[in-house]
């Protein structure tokens, strides 16, 4: 979701009030994706490199967090919606990781659309974990095994990765699951990132033939 604080810098506005604007979209796209048959909607909510942004930054995302799980979790579970977090949630205040382990827990069982939150994400420190896990156990893992050890687990890998905000990098997202996914960039700053861009860059993925290296 990139491009939030430029968007408001733009605007002579604070990156607080951009972050509001990214929530606000999200919701709206989540809503929209879901409407497109989209089973599993994932989005880059904080890296693990964005927990060293200044502490003023990091506690107004965290408020948006809060009041985010706090009104529109119900309406999503009324809805048949699971959330699913994915990150390293003990590098977050104690009462955010608890919000985003019993959203978790308390989501619908067979739910037709599943949000995936990624948050004090970072997909090397995911391998690195999983990796650990493994030494630990002396295990020696293919595939299969060692997908379950990723904070992914049970989750496919996905089919289309969107980057707004203008940079044409992955900036440790899903490293290991976006091997074979298809990359969208644009331009557009996350709060412009509309229905009908989203529409666009599904249209764009539609054209495109998907061989997995094969002929
Ligand atoms: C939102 O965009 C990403 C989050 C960390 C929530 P940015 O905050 O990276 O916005 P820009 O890139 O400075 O415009
Ligand atoms: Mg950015």
């Amino acid at each position: 979701m990139d491009g939030n604080g430029r968007w408001a810098e733009k605007q002579g506005k604070s990156r607080n009030f951009g972050h509001r604007a990214g929530r606000d979209r999200m919701i709206g796209l989540a809503a929209h994706a879901r409407d497109r048959g989209i089973k599993y909607f994932t989005v880059y909510a904080l890296s693990t490199e964005n927990l060293a942004r200044p502490q003023k930054e990091l506690d107004s995302l965290f408020g948006l967090i809060r009041r985010y799980f706090a009104s529109n979790i119900k309406k999503l579970y009324k809805e048949n919606a699971a959330v699913r977090t994915i990150g390293d949630l003990s590098l977050l205040p104690d009462d955010i990781a608890k919000l985003l382990t019993d959203g978790e827990k308390n989501s619908p069982q067979n739910a037709g659309f599943t949000v995936v939150f990624a948050i004090a994400y970072g997909s090397r420190a995911e391998i690195l974990s999983a990796v650990n896990k493994a030494v630990e156990r002396g295990e020696i893992l293919d595939e299969a095994g060692f997908e379950k050890l990723l904070y992914t687990s049970g989750l496919p890998n996905p089919d289309l990765i969107i980057r707004p905000g203008g940079e044409t990098r992955m900036s440790n997202f899903l490293t290991y699951q976006a091997a074979y996914s298809e990359l969208y960039f644009t331009d557009v700053l996350f709060p412009d990132f509309s229905d009908a861009e989203f529409d666009k860059a599904i249209e764009n993925y539609a054209g495109r033939n998907r061989r997995f290296g094969k002929i």
